[in-house]
């Protein structure tokens, strides 16, 4: 049960967001994201990371400036230099990240395991010298061998670390696999879990949701869903199935997730895919007639949730799907009231018209005014 655990969303939009190919956001943009993330009740924003580049250092500086109920963190290497970035720039958190999977050992960094720990060791007290808070990520953690992983969060929890986050770097867990991976980490580890997955086999929110479940604290998302590759679980996806399904009672403004996506959506020229759920066009969009009959009677016969939650509206679709019920409620709404012959002869002609998918309200009643009259 997730109801009376404490919950946590760190947005990484303006970081790992910006890693999306295509995207490169304005200094300006991304205040006003972080001002409207902070506003929709998420509890940390990933600033961005120094050493990209001059703009996003002076954008982590401005970001810090703001004030802000979200705990503001840099992001950066297992380096003293990005250490010194986060530090001098006086950010409170930081997030420090190092590949403990095989691969990343071997092809990355080109260093056993051995070494691999001294850095990660002498990264974190580092970072802690500087009075820096620190969530520290095992990258690639869910191709790392379990003994391995423990090992890296035991040394990071010893070594001061604040938060230890188990990044699914190619999307490759399972809900099952992710929520057994956490059980098991956070039955050695006595500080509070972050999961990162990624979405290359769709499934980045399941795994987010089931990784809650076992007992992880804070799960990291992106506006539009918005990162490397097939980026991460879309943050109106987790907080909507969050409140909805595990009855989670998070202080966010839902209704505020349909602007928050269509801003970044403006920002970044990617348009959310239609079928998007909460923020996609089609989410509260019904078309087949047996469908709208329903939803006309009792919404819920086809809508997991009520649109006004997320201040959208319901939307009728007519064309060749469309049955008698629901075009008689369409031409209601218009204010025609048509008989039941003429409600059959206009479904025909709809009918016998495929290629139209969409029949706006003026052809309908153009239809109607053609079909009264012969
Ligand atoms: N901790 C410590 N060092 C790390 C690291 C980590 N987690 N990941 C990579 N490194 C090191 C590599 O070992 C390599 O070191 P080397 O130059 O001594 O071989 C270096 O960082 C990365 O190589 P490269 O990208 O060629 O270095 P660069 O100095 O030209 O640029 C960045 C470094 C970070 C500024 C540049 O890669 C960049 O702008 N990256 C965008 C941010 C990014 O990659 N984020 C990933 C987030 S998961
Ligand atoms: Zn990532």
């Amino acid at each position: 049960m997730l109801t009376n655990r404490t919950i946590e969303i760190l947005d990484s939009t303006l970081r790992e967001g910006e890693q999306t190919p295509g995207v490169s956001f304005h200094i300006d943009q991304k205040i006003a994201l972080a001002k409207r993330l902070d506003a929709f009740g998420v509890d940390f924003i990933e600033l961005g990371h120094p050493a990209v580049s001059p703009d996003v250092y002076e954008a982590v500086e401005a970001l810090n400036d703001l004030e802000l109920n979200a705990k503001k963190m840099a992001h950066g290497r297992a380096a003293k230099s990005d250490i010194n970035d986060a530090s001098e720039i006086g950010v409170e958190w930081m997030g420090i990240f190092f590949g403990t999977s095989t691969l990343s050992l071997k092809h990355k960094f080109n260093v056993t395991k051995a070494e691999a720990l001294k850095r990660i060791e002498s990264a974190v007290k580092y970072g802690k010298d500087k009075g820096l808070k620190l969530r520290f990520t095992a990258e690639d953690a869910t191709r790392t061998e379990i003994k391995f992983l423990i090992e890296v969060g035991e040394l990071v929890q010893v070594s001061g670390a604040d938060r230890f986050s188990l990044a699914d770097t190619v999307g490759c867990m399972t809900p099952k696999k992710i929520g057994e991976l956490v059980s098991a980490v956070s039955s050695e580890i006595d500080m509070p879990i972050h999961v990162h997955c990624h979405n290359d086999f769709g499934m980045a929110t399941a795994n987010a949701l089931s990784a809650l479940e076992a007992g992880a604290q804070c799960v990291d998302v992106s506006v539009n869903g918005l990162g490397e590759r097939c980026g991460l679980p879309p943050l109106a996806e987790v907080v909507t199935a969050l409140t909805e399904l595990h009855k989670v009672n998070g202080d966010w403004e839902l209704g505020q997730l349909p602007d928050l996506s269509s801003l970044v959506e403006s920002f970044t020229q990617i348009g959310s895919n239609a079928n998007r759920p909460i923020v996609g066009k089609n989410a509260f969009t019904h078309k087949a007639g047996l469908h709208v009959k329903a939803v006309v009677k009792e919404p819920k016969s086809y809508e997991a949730i009520p649109p006004e939650k997320l201040r959208r509206t319901r939307q009728f679709v007519i064309d060749k799907y469309t049955g008698k019920a629901a075009l008689k409620n369409t031409l209601a709404e218009m204010n025609i009231d048509a008989s039941n012959s003429l409600l059959s002869a206009i479904l025909r002609e709809i009918k016998m018209q495929p290629e139209k998918v969409h029949w706006s309200n003026r052809e309908l009643k153009s239809l109607f005014e053609t079909l009264r009259t012969v």
